[in-house]
């Protein structure tokens, strides 16, 4: 698959038709939406959880040094946690952009905090995608990170923006923050 999912994305007919749709957001979505929302609340999905295994060429790295982005794996029993945001049909234009590189919308039943849920889209960088980088040591990922910078700003600003985001949501996420504890041996 090639790096760039737009064409991809724009051929999801899920949800033609609707007014209203609810995006599933794990990683910057949580703490950069740089997009008009109706609405948002905290929210999870099950079956996945949050890793720092996404090449990133084009934000928080460049293609001769990709910085390190999370994207979901599948895991049975597993929860993500993350921010659910209500958005008009319009919004996914500019959304299929900023995730381009790798991420292909899927549909997924979201659960809110505050009770209910909904099927809404989430963005997923799965493992055939040809930024992936997938697993390594998270001291390795903490390296990499300090080191990765890209036209949206330093890898590190986006792995601390994540781990205060969680935090402010009041959400414990062992992966994230182990790479964050890792970050101090690299600064
Ligand atoms: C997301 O935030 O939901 C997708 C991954 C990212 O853009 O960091």
């Amino acid at each position: 698959m090639s790096h760039n999912t737009i064409a991809i994305n724009q051929q999801m007919d899920k949800f033609d038709g609707h007014h209203q749709v609810w995006l599933f957001g794990y990683g910057s979505l949580i703490f950069k939406a740089d997009f008009p929302f109706i609405e948002r609340r905290p929210a999870s999905i099950s079956g996945w959880t949050r890793r720092f295994w996404q090449g990133s060429h084009d934000h928080r790295g460049t293609a001769e040094a990709p910085g390190r982005v999370v994207t979901l794996a599948p895991e049975p029993g597993a929860v993500c946690a993350g921010m659910a945001y209500l958005v008009t049909p319009e919004e996914f234009a500019h959304l299929d952009h900023r995730e381009k590189n790798g991420y292909l919308r899927l549909a997924i039943e979201i659960s809110f905090d505050e009770g209910g849920s909904e099927e809404g889209l989430v963005y997923i960088a799965t493992e055939d995608n040809a930024a992936f980088l997938g697993e390594a040591p998270e001291r390795d990922i903490a390296r990499q990170i300090a080191t990765s910078a890209g036209p949206s700003g330093r890898n590190r600003d986006y792995l601390v923006g994540l781990a205060e985001a969680l935090r402010a949501l009041g959400k414990d996420d062992e992966h994230v923050f182990a790479i964050e504890r890792h970050l101090a041996d690299f600064e």
